[in-house]
């Protein structure tokens, strides 16, 4: 028996890295899987490749979000899994050297938009269902030149916490999972070559203890199990997947 057998499952930002191999993981588990992203073409292919529902909708616009609410609420009905996880770095300057530009895009996507289609979707949300926020380590961590990346994933932590308490009496539960280093395409999305992300995934992979990046389908698993029944005690919580980085 599939794990996802008749559930339902919205993720945003599943056309590559984290969010395709979630989708994937939950469409292989039976789930009828609904995937965002901004990218039509590659929403288009990946939907095919994995059996999903593509749907264009830009996490920073909340017309968008109220589109996607109204379209998803007409033809999937609620749903039983909410998988936030649309995001981008943004570029690296030092506060001193801040642009408004890089502070608005990241702000917008990563916490104004994930909170308003978490507000949006909740009455879609059935009594009982998962949401799962992708935030990163970075929440935690101080790094000079990442100030509002790491400022946008702190917010996004405090409103997951907050949502798993003001959604308990309906049983829904909340949770962060928060990557290190993973490989997927976000850097290059920054604006960075191949060579720059080889460098700097040399440099990561060397400061990381077990001296090695995340592989994208083993933390869909990990997404997988806060969706799952085994895990119905569980809210509210963090789990960080570093292989130690910020120990
Ligand atoms: N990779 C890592 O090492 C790492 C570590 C920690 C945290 N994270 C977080 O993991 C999440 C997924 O990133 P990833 O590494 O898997 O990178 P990715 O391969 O670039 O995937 C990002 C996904 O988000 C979508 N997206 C970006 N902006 C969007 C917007 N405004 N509206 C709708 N969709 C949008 C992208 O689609 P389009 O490009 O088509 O819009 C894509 O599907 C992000 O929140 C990121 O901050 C990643």
């Amino acid at each position: 028996m599939k794990k996802f057998k008749n559930k339902v499952a919205l993720i945003t930002g599943g056309n590559s890295g984290i969010g395709y191999a979630a989708a994937a993981e939950f469409a292989s588990e039976g789930a009828t899987v609904i995937i965002t992203g901004r990218r039509a073409a590659a929403i288009e292919q990946a939907a095919t490749q994995i059996g999903a529902t593509g749907l264009v909708s830009d996490q920073a616009s909340l017309s968008d979000t109220e589109r996607l609410y109204q379209d998803v609420g007409s033809r999937f009905g609620k749903l039983d899994i909410l998988f936030i996880n649309a995001g981008i770095t943004g570029t690296q300057s030092l506060i001193q050297d801040a642009s408004e530009d890089n502070f608005d895009s990241v702000m917008n996507i990563n916490f104004k938009g994930a909170y308003f289609t978490l507000s949006k979707f909740i009455p879609l949300l059935k009594d009982g269902a998962s949401v799962v926020i992708l935030s990163s380590v970075v929440a935690s961590t101080h790094m000079a030149k990442s100030s509002v990346y790491q400022a946008s994933k702190a917010a996004l932590n405090s409103m997951a916490k907050t949502a798993a308490v003001e959604l308990a009496g309906r049983r829904i539960r909340v949770n962060i999972v928060s990557p290190g280093p993973h490989k997927t395409e976000i850097m290059k999305k920054a604006g960075l070559n191949d060579e720059a992300v080889e460098q700097i995934n040399a440099h990561l992979t060397e400061s990381i203890p077990l001296k090695k990046m995340g592989e994208v389908k083993d933390i869909a698993k990990l997404i997988s199990y806060f969706c799952e029944d085994h895990s119905s005690f569980i809210t509210g919580t963090e789990v960080i997947v570093d292989g130690g980085m910020t120990l």
